[in-house]
């Protein structure tokens, strides 16, 4: 159905893409082995909605942060819109002219609006005024950005924007729940200070977030394009007394590469993650949490649906069994800590009747290869990735030595950066995953032995 190729209004601004060509570069990001990689939004077809609130003056830093991830951007304003910004700006930005009257001769002598629906791979309306809501969920068509919602069969995503109580208002209640069921995609709002001086539910998602939302909802290829992938990273914090808590080394940073590299490969990605300072792959829907308890219970939440987990999380193994309620005080000499045993994430996924593909990781500082083996035979795992971790070895780290392991097959990966390891990985999942739907698992192992 999406016809155009080049699209409306292009060619027109040739020039001026052509004099900021610098500034408008498609995103070609370095890979960190002087391999490109294409940012997976890279040429995708957005319709950028502008409604009028006060939030449209982020829509232009949105349309900056689309187009520096590869997008092609076409901005349609509503009349009010235009009270609040110039459409000058965001033909700057977008480098097409901004389209936004139905009752345009030049441009409906070709069925412009018609044509605008085509295009578009996603049409996101950001801010969605809650009058653009009522009259997208009443199916009216009486200006531009309104006929090609209807007229479009792109999904469509809002990016609500209002005072709280125009928010909490019925009528839009349920004209964001009509919406909802229809498959339009809400995102926001957040909650914080409004323009208007109130503090409350309302504001417009910031443009980098919505940014990271759309990357989700647009269309992926790749060995693992529909695939639902659950990733957990980071370590555990258990906790002492309210201020101080046991927790591990781990920094994260390689169940997180592996987060980007499964997304990269088309995948669905949800990332349970520890407290970690690093920041979420772009596409990847992240949930934080900080104990192996909160741990297992967001896998439990996320494993329905999905086809494949990864365990590269450093779960603590232990936890103080009696935690204080009150700060310690500094009395006696000594202290003793009873611990308990903490809930096993990977074998509690591994154990149940409808598993996903399950893949472990093993940190080992000694007998790497023979502890993690035993492990994968233990937990009945379909894979296991065993590092030596230890001083200056995986955690913090840049660099990872990676050997994988199945029943009956190992693969060295070798030494190399974690997202270049973290690919060849989630190259391998893939393989071994689409082999153990045909119940060929073997061939896939006797090839990686090969
Ligand atoms: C100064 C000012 C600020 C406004 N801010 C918002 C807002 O943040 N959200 C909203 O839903 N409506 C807001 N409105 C009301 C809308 O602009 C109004 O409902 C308009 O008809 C929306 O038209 P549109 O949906 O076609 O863009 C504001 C109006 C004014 C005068």
């Amino acid at each position: 159905m999406i016809a155009a190729a080049r699209g409306p209004g292009e060619g027109v601004n040739e020039t001026f893409q052509r004099r900021n060509s610098a500034f408008l570069a498609p995103c070609v990001c370095a890979a960190g082995e002087g391999r490109p990689i294409i940012h997976p939004m890279q040429g995708k077809r957005i319709l950028l909605g502008v409604t009028g609130g006060i939030a449209a003056y982020k829509s232009a830093d949105l349309v900056r942060r689309l187009r520096e991830r590869g997008a092609e951007v076409q901005v349609v304003m509503t009349a009010a819109a235009r009270e609040f910004v110039g459409p000058l700006t965001f033909q700057a930005l977008s480098g097409r002219p901004v389209r936004a009257e139905l009752w345009d001769a030049a441009a409906e002598a070709a069925m412009g609006h018609i044509e605008l629906a085509r295009w578009a791979e996603l049409v996101l309306v950001a801010p969605a005024s809650a009058d653009f809501l009522a009259r997208l969920s009443g199916g009216h068509a009486d200006d531009l950005l309104a006929t090609l919602c209807l007229a479009t069969q792109a999904p469509i995503a809002v990016a609500p924007a209002m005072n709280r109580i125009m928010w909490a208002n019925a009528a839009t209640v349920a004209n964001v729940a009509t919406l909802r069921q229809r498959g339009v995609q809400v995102l926001g709002p957040a909650e914080g200070e409004q323009a208007c001086g109130e503090v409350g539910e309302g504001r417009m998602l910031e443009p980098l977030e919505i940014a990271d939302r759309v990357d989700l909802l647009l269309p992926r290829s790749g060995p693992l394009q529909g695939r639902r992938v659950l990733i957990t990273a980071g370590p555990t914090r258990e906790r002492i007394d309210p201020v101080r808590f046991i927790s591990n080394r781990s920094s994260g940073k390689m169940g997180f590469a592996v987060a980007q590299a499964a997304r990269e490969a088309g995948a669905e990605v949800v990332l349970v993650a520890g407290p970690v300072s690093v920041p979420t792959p772009s596409g990847v829907r992240r949930v934080d949490v900080e104990s192996a308890d909160s741990m297992l219970a967001a896998v439990l939440r996320e494993v329905e649906g999905a086809d494949i987990f990864i365990s590269t999380a450093a779960v603590a193994d232990y936890r103080p069994a009696n935690p204080h309620g009150q700060k310690i005080k500094k009395t006696a000499n000594t202290l003793d800590l009873n611990m308990e045993r903490t809930p096993d994430v990977l074998a509690t996924v591994a154990a149940r009747a409808r598993r996903p593909f399950v893949v472990g990781f093993a940190a080992e500082t000694e007998s790497v290869e023979q502890n993690a083996r035993a492990k994968l035979l233990k937990k009945n795992l379909d894979m296991i990735a065993a590092n030596e971790v230890g001083d200056n070895k995986v955690f913090e780290c840049e660099d990872n030595h990676l050997i994988v392991l199945w029943r009956n097959a190992r693969r060295d990966l070798g030494q190399g950066s974690k997202l270049s390891l973290a690919r060849e990985l989630v190259r391998l999942i893939a393989e071994s995953y689409a082999s153990s739907l045909g119940g060929a698992r073997d061939s896939v192992q006797a090839q990686a032995q090969a």
